[in-house]
């Protein structure tokens, strides 16, 4: 099947550098807590610096990165719910950066949220250890939360993976971290990070689709096979839609939260900036076939992300039928009928009212356009309590709205009650629509509030919220 705009320009390759492995002595011990279970954690390494990759194949030239452990993405993370993550970062950027643990519901001192949870990590070798008990298993990501458009968008970003206690049988559990770039005709990235074209309108859309650190041509399978497919959006700000070539996914979790299984609605899997979905994809077409799985979320920009290439020899002679439902974690549920109310307003970019906005800001929340970190909340919730946040999109264009430190339910879009009543760390709220969500501010801290499309949070769209 042929695809008129291929918004992916170039052919697969691979890549993966070899990791440095000098020893690293660990500077800050922030949130150091010591319990027994700890004793046998391995402690992990990434180092934030520039490196290059293969992201277009040959004969393109290699690309200029910017990533953990010279690779894009970074190792991926795996262990099991309940552990400790112990990870010291090792900065060798020229400029600070942190490390944020996308979707974790941790301790604020580990939330790497610059200035307001720590200190940036300084440039040219600074260190940072984080350490945190993971409560929940799922699908989450990390990346730097200091100028996060150019450093997530230069490939700093990686999988990390927290197994259930008795994972779900399944012949495969693969990670595919897509991301979007913007390059030039040698493959290398284009400058103009944080342009106010990009600011005001739907962010930094590139014209080059990876998957995992690759252009990806094709995934090979077998018939019969069942595969958990785990998928993270790591871009700045493409949204895909993904039609899944004639094959019927079940949705089981939603940015790491067990869902009760589902087909994507029309057939279309929609996941925004930083949002994740776990499928299970049973392998149910014919052996030695190809099928396209496509990206159609934008009308004009349809393209094929890669085929599912499946092997002469089936696995088996059809895949199992049997449903896989993820336990739920133990996410404290709001009193939705006692919680306090709120209403967050969502204004700005191109097509709206910008009046008032200045300093490069095309955007704000509640009138209030931020792009520092450390300011005064936009609300502050007593600890233990309630909330609804009623969540209008006053613009032309979709938001990624992102809570930290919390998951929360999506009760409402447009004042219709969700099917599955989601849990979600980040809502993908599309233009004018209006959506309820619901949590208990039970996380101590000052958590940033912000949309996920980077430069949407670099221009104004972004707060936070104080629960104490
Ligand atoms: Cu994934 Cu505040 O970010
Ligand atoms: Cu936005």
């Amino acid at each position: 099947m042929q695809y008129q705009h291929k918004t992916t320009q170039f052919l697969p390759s691979r890549r993966r550098l070899l990791l440095g492995s000098a020893f690293v002595t660990l500077a800050a011990a922030a949130g150091h807590r010591s319990h027994a279970a700890q004793a046998d954690q391995p402690l992990r390494q990434l180092i934030a610096g520039p490196g290059t990759t293969q992201l277009v194949p040959k004969p393109y030239p290699q690309t200029a990165i910017w990533g953990y452990n010279g690779s894009v993405p970074g190792p991926e993370l795996r262990l099991r719910q309940g552990e400790c993550l112990r990870v010291a970062v090792e900065n060798r950027l020229d400029e600070e950066t942190t490390v944020h643990w996308h979707g974790i519901r941790l301790p604020n001192a580990m939330d790497g949220v610059p200035h307001l949870t720590q200190k940036p990590i300084a440039a040219n070798g600074g260190k940072f250890l984080y350490e945190f008990d993971v409560p929940d298993a799922g699908t989450y990501w990390y990346h730097p939360h200091q100028r996060s458009l150019e450093q997530v968008g230069r490939g700093l970003y990686g999988a990390l993976i927290v197994e259930e206690r008795e994972p779900p049988v399944v012949d495969r559990d693969i990670t595919w971290v897509l991301d979007d770039w913007r390059l030039d005709r040698d493959a290398s990235i284009r400058g103009g990070f944080g342009n106010y074209m990009d600011l005001s309108h739907a962010g930094r859309i590139g014209n080059t689709v990876t998957v995992n650190g690759r252009i990806a041509e094709n995934f090979t399978v077998r018939a019969g096979e069942r595969i958990r497919l785990r998928l993270i959006n790591a871009a700045n700000a493409r949204i895909f839609g993904l039609e899944f070539g004639g094959h019927q996914p079940r949705i089981i979790a939603l940015d790491g939260q067990p869902v009760a299984p589902h087909e994507p609605e029309d057939g279309r899997l929609v996941l925004g900036p930083a949002m994740r979905a776990d499928l299970i994809l049973d392998m149910t077409g014919q052996p030695g076939q190809r099928y396209p799985i496509t990206d159609t979320f934008y009308r004009q920009l349809n393209y094929r992300l890669l085929d599912l290439d499946y092997a002469a020899e089936p696995l088996r002679a059809k895949p199992p039928e049997t449903e896989v439902r993820l336990p739920a974690n133990a996410i404290p549920e709001p009193d939705i009928a006692a919680a306090e109310r709120h209403e967050v307003l969502f204004s700005g970019g191109m097509m709206g009212n910008m009046r008032g906005m200045s300093r490069g800001m095309a955007w704000a929340i509640n009138g209030v356009s931020q792009s520092e970190h450390v300011h005064d909340p936009l609300l502050r919730l007593r600890r233990g309590s309630s909330h609804v946040l009623k969540l209008v999109n006053d613009t032309a264009w979709h938001h990624p709205i992102h809570l930290h430190g919390h998951s929360f339910r999506v009760l409402t879009r447009n004042g219709k009650p969700t099917r599955h009543r989601e849990w979600l760390d980040t809502v993908l709220v599309a233009p004018r629509e209006t959506t309820e969500i619901a949590f208990v501010a039970d996380n101590p801290g000052d958590w940033m509030f912000h949309c996920h499309i980077l430069e949407h949070q670099a221009a104004g769209m972004m707060s936070s919220i104080r629960v104490a």
